[in-house]
């Protein structure tokens, strides 16, 4: 059976009260595999959304954390804050944290280690820019990317990471990567795994693909071998489409 994770990213949108309404009609989706799908939102709609998301299935994530427990980090959230919500999943390294709020590899780094250590899964985000592909680079950064993040991580830890595939050309754009062209990356970043640890971990990883997943495109995005999913930015703002990507899901999951 083919294991996925469909994840709504939420971004900056939303209010709690938005938030809770947004649960209530996605339960009457009747989602087949609730077990497989999250929802990813700021930070102040986690403690709501725990509550609402009560018996449904639903795993709940947050966008970001830091690296240190506490401190003088103001306008910062750690990791034990998120821990006491019981949030089962978080974002790291997403491009545009690391475009406008200064993330990097080495910080990556540190947030994949803190949230293994207190067993919240981290979703590593990773995915090269329009120009790199054009330098037809994309399979060396992406590499440089995971190198990085991985510095120091055994491989059980290493296992249980959920690695997202995002080109950052396809972000938000409407331009989807072709599944040809996501399929390609999330082979090579199997199997690139499995060169940086073991072989064993390749049928161990969960890898999404994120860019502009909508449901005319999803099915033929999650039909590739290597794609577990997807990390949905715009797409999950609306129920319908979010809960429609989750049934082609499901549907490939049999
Ligand atoms: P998008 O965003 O689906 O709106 O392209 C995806 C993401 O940034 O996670």
């Amino acid at each position: 059976m083919k294991r996925f994770l469909i994840a709504g990213n939420w971004k900056m949108n939303k209010t709690s009260a938005q938030a809770v309404h947004y649960v209530k009609e996605l339960k009457a989706q009747n989602l087949e595999r609730p077990e497989d799908v999250a929802i990813i939102a700021p930070f102040t709609q986690l403690e709501p959304l725990k509550k609402a998301l009560e018996g449904t299935g639903i795993a709940l994530g947050a966008q970001n954390v830091h690296y240190e427990h506490s401190g003088a980090f103001t306008g910062e959230i750690s990791v034990d804050m998120l821990k006491e919500i019981g949030v089962d999943y978080c974002v790291v390294g997403h491009s545009e944290r690391r475009q406008y709020f200064g993330e990097t590899d080495a910080t990556v780094n540190k947030k994949l280690k803190v949230l293994l250590e207190e067993g919240i899964t981290p979703i590593l985000c990773v995915g090269e820019s329009l120009e790199t592909r054009e330098k037809k680079q994309e399979q060396a950064f992406v590499c440089g990317q995971l190198a990085a993040a991985f510095e120091g991580i055994s491989l059980e830890d290493a296992a249980k990471v959920v690695i997202a595939y995002e080109p950052i050309w396809a972000i938000g754009t409407g331009h989807t990567a072709t599944p040809e062209q996501a399929e390609e990356m999330c082979s090579f970043i199997r199997g690139m795994m499995e060169g940086l640890y073991d072989i064993s971990i390749g049928e161990k990883l969960l890898i999404q693909y994120g860019g502009s997943m909508k449901p005319g495109n999803a099915k033929d995005l999650l039909s590739k071998k290597d794609i577990n999913g997807g990390l949905i930015g715009g797409a999950s703002l609306k129920v319908k489409d979010f809960a429609e990507i989750a049934h082609i899901a499901a549907e490939l999951a049999e």
